[in-house]
């Protein structure tokens, strides 16, 4: 779905990304971390063409997205959907027409199947019709995740684009949001990139995880191959106070 080549990025003299080579395969989740500052939500940027790399290539769906034109890039991404890190609702808009706008600017539906279609999208994201009429200030930070999830689904991307999705919540909101992603994976079949913290989401969601330090990826496979990494990062990562919890945990769930 996605190949980066050789991808190089720079801002003025800092150096965030070298040589990083990479894929996403159809109908699996990738799991993509580092520190914060590592470049993963400019990594995520680039795979979709919102930003070019300063060297190396990116092909999306099998395109170089170099070689393509505006109209080319807008085709594209209407089979992407992306969920913004901390959400981004538009908040002038109320949440049907934050879902409905993806679909009004790619002027596929009528305001009649626009309709059909929000509340469709709602339901997919277990929230009731009656939340359609309110604006984001007036709703809890879970049901915004999952406002901005039903936006990112609008346009049924094979693609999903997800920054920190969980980031913000509370565990057991959390835990929730993981289980619904996992579910719409499953029922949708899409292919997803997920920028996360949380091992968590990582051990339950994750076919492979890809890791950026020191501006290049430092690893990158099945979360049993990182767990045998040397990186000292990687280690530190999966190996700390943290990660021995959520890993021993599993492993003893598997046993
Ligand atoms: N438009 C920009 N102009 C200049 N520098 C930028 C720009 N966007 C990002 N950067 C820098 O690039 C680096 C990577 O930023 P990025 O947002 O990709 O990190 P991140 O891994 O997503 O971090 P976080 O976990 O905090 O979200 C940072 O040092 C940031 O300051
Ligand atoms: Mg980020």
């Amino acid at each position: 779905m996605v190949r980066l080549e050789h991808l190089g990025t720079r801002y003025g003299g800092q150096v965030v990304h070298r040589d990083i080579n990479l894929c996403v395969y159809r109908g699996k989740i990738l799991g993509l971390v580092g520190s914060s500052g590592s470049g993963k939500t400019t990594l995520l940027r680039e795979m979709i063409g919102l930003q070019r790399p300063s060297e190396g290539q990116v092909w999306l769906f099998g395109e170089r997205l170099d070689r393509l034109g505006a109209a080319e890039l807008a085709r594209l991404h209407r089979r992407c959907g992306i969920l913004f890190q901390g959400g981004a609702l538009f908040s002038a808009l109320n949440v049907f027409d934050n879902i409905a706008f993806p679909l009004r600017e790619s002027r596929l539906a009528d305001e009649a199947l626009i309709r059909q279609l929000v509340y469709l999208k709602l339901a997919m994201v277990d929230l009731s019709a009656e939340v359609a009429m309110r604006l984001p200030a007036e709703l809890s930070g879970g049901m915004i995740k999952r406002v901005a999830l039903a936006r990112a689904l609008a346009l049924e991307p094979e693609l999903l684009f997800l920054d920190e999705p969980a980031s913000g919540l509370d565990p057991i909101t959390a835990q929730d949001f993981v289980e619904l992603l996992g579910e719409l994976h499953r029922e949708l079949r899409l292919s997803v990139v997920m920028v996360t913290h949380d091992l968590d989401l990582m051990r339950d969601l994750c076919d492979q995880v890809a890791v950026l330090a020191d501006a290049r990826l430092a690893a990158w496979g099945s979360l049993d191959n990182l767990l045998e990494s040397e990186h000292p990062y990687v280690r530190q990562f999966f190996h700390g106070p943290r990660g021995r919890r959520v890993f021993t945990a599993a492993e003893a769930a598997h046993e």
